[in-house]
């Protein structure tokens, strides 16, 4: 036995915060299209010649950057969601990362002894955006798993932008949307849905939706809140609704998927109830609030969706 798996997991925040750091600094943008000495890199990122080296190595060494011609270019992978020149743009998620996520990580035992919430301030802008860039493949994979041709109004319930419900309509034009959201996030919207501003725990939702989404939304929330949501939702909606959760759903453990269970931490960090529920949970309390299980599909990454239809 050695302690490998120790030094391994020890040192993975340095990678991360690396990559973080780069991509804050402009290093992908800068090496887009272009193979740039160390000089040239410095110039171009606004570092001192040694912060642009050490950088640029650590990044060579992960496979995000490469070496080319006595000078550095960025990888495949980096050049297509990192330097800014394409649809395909990750930047607002590792921005979202490096100012909100990483340094919230820094209380995490000061949340887990007492209970509370992280007390890192950020702008709203940065946490929706980047929300938007790390949920869009689930976006795009839940357009591509569940059939929403038969539907005509979808509500997405903390919606964020309202980025999944643009990738529904993108596909099904005839499907209108409504995105309820909290005040400050509905003035960050995408245009093409209509904007309803409230909580979720307190305000009515809006009505006559025959396909609702909760995206992301009950591992912020306790059991007994969750129950509640969704019996707002049921009786806000159509008598043939059908019920979209996306979230981590784990196994009756709470320990696979590996990355939710990893993720769960930050529930201690951003909410004051939050946790990862498990498949079973929430089809327990679908039955309690007059929804039916119907399936649990995957979707990108750990997470998968759990359908429901009006009881
Ligand atoms: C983790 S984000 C998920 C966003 C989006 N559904 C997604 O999956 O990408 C949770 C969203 O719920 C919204 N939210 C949190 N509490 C809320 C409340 N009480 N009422 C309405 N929206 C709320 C937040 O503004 C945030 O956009």
């Amino acid at each position: 036995m050695t302690p490998d798996a120790i030094f391994q997991v020890a040192y993975g925040f340095t990678a991360a915060k690396t990559l973080l750091a780069c991509s804050e600094l402009g290093m992908f943008e800068a090496l887009a299209e272009s193979t740039l000495t160390s000089e040239e890199l410095a110039d171009r990122m606004g570092v001192p010649e040694r912060s642009a080296s050490l950088l640029a190595n650590a990044m060579v060494a992960l496979g995000f950057v490469e070496l080319a011609d006595g000078g550095y270019r960025n990888s495949p992978v980096s050049e297509k969601f990192l330097s800014g020149t394409t649809q395909a743009d990750l930047r607002p998620m590792l921005r979202f990362m490096n100012r909100i996520t990483y340094p919230q990580w820094g209380e995490l035992e000061v949340a887990a002894r007492t209970g509370e919430r992280s007390t890192v301030d950020y702008p709203t802008e940065v946490y929706s955006t980047g929300m938007e860039a790390i949920n869009a493949g689930t976006a795009a994979a839940l357009t591509a798993v569940y059939d929403f041709a038969p539907h005509h109004r979808v509500l997405d319930v903390g919606g964020g932008t309202g980025s999944f419900l643009t990738a529904i309509i993108h596909r099904h034009p005839h499907i209108h949307g409504t995105l309820f959201e909290r005040p400050e996030v509905v003035t960050l919207a995408r245009p093409g849905v209509d904007l309803v501003a409230g909580d979720y725990l307190v305000d009515p939702l809006p009505s006559g939706h025959d396909a609702v989404i909760l995206a992301n939304v009950a591992h912020h929330l306790s059991e007994t809140q969750t129950v509640q949501l969704l019996e707002n939702v049921r009786s806000s909606c159509s008598s043939d609704a059908r019920l979209l959760l996306i979230d981590f759903w784990t196994d009756p453990t709470h320990t696979q998927p590996m990355i939710a269970a990893l993720t769960g931490a930050q529930f201690l960090l951003s909410s004051e109830v939050g946790r990862l529920h498990s498949a079973d949970e929430m089809t327990g309390w679908l039955g309690r609030a007059g929804w039916t299980f119907d399936r649990h599909v995957p979707l990108n990454g750990a997470t998968s969706l759990i359908v429901a239809q009006a009881a």
